[in-house]
């Protein structure tokens, strides 16, 4: 099937490693060309290195935190000196694992500006210019907690569960304009990320995801491929999801069981 995203301009956040790095491979797969953020320069550099080899084309790159202001302007800032984006996808990292209560008004507040406020700020930066190609597709990265809560993921729950709000707001604020936002929710996905968790030493387990409690939890007895979320990022940000808005979408082996 061909997915049409030949020659368009992606931007990747959160891609040297990871679901964002398999987002970002999905898509030079296809024939998009891409430009990938993240902020470690090292790392950054050479997962281009390995795209471009890979596809034979330039892959673009910028250092950025999109947990700060500055972070996402200079992101927004390679981006318009591109001359802008046909696809934005919004990843990184998330906050850190504990009770709710536990954490003060800072680590909130940073919760706040990773999750949450840096789609607003990348999407406030990208909407003008995917609007003057003629339209776009954003997609949102959370995860299977911000619709099936666990206890420790307070943080990304709340913040994440805004995402989805804002998200199905936008669905209907920017159709107009042609570009569509869709969320996925990640289940138990074979990444760096996941690794660590999976190795936390005995006195961090209280405050970690404990992998094998939650892969009783998973019908298909499996964690996903990165590969796995990056194929339905992929579709959802070409045109053959031309009339796929405001979903959220879980892609979870199962894991999630709510009927709503
Ligand atoms: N893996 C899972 O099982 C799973 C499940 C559900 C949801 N998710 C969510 O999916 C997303 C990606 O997870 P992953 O497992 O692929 O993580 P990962 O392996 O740790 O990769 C995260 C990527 O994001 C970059 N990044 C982290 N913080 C950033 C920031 N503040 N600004 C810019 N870039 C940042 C990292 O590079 P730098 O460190 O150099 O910035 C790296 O390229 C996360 O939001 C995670 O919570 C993952």
């Amino acid at each position: 099937m061909d997915l049409r995203l030949k020659g368009k301009a992606a931007l990747i956040n959160g891609a040297s490693q990871g679901i964002g790095f398999a987002i970002a491979r999905t898509l030079a797969a296809e024939g998009a060309d891409i430009l990938i953020s993240a902020r470690k320069e090292e790392p950054l550099l050479k997962a281009a290195d390995q795209l471009s080899a890979e596809f034979g084309r330039k892959v673009r790159t910028v250092v950025g935190d999109i947990r700060m202001l500055d972070g996402c302007d200079n992101i927004l800032a390679a981006v318009r000196e591109w001359g802008g984006v046909d696809i934005l996808i919004n990843n990184d990292g998330a906050p850190p694992l504990g009770p709710a209560l536990d954490f003060d008004d800072l680590r909130w507040s940073r919760a706040f500006e990773q999750n949450l406020l840096s789609v607003v700020r990348m999407s406030r930066g990208v909407v003008p210019l995917m609007e003057a190609r003629g339209g776009g597709a954003i997609v949102n990265i959370t995860a299977g907690t911000a619709i099936q809560p666990l206890p420790n993921f307070g943080l990304s729950v709340a913040t994440w569960a805004g995402v989805i709000g804002l998200a199905k707001t936008l669905s209907m604020e920017l159709a107009p304009k042609n570009i569509r936002i869709n969320t996925l929710c990640p289940g138990l996905i074979e990444t760096p990320r996941l690794e660590r968790a999976d190795r936390a030493a005995p006195a961090e387990q209280a405050t970690s995801l404990d992998v094998q409690e939650v892969m009783k939890m998973i019908p298909m007895g499996r964690k996903g491929e990165p590969g796995e979320i990056a194929s339905i990022a992929t579709f959802l940000a070409s045109p053959l999801a031309s009339y796929i808005t405001g979903t959220t979408l879980a892609v979870d082996g199962g894991g999630n069981k709510s009927l709503l």
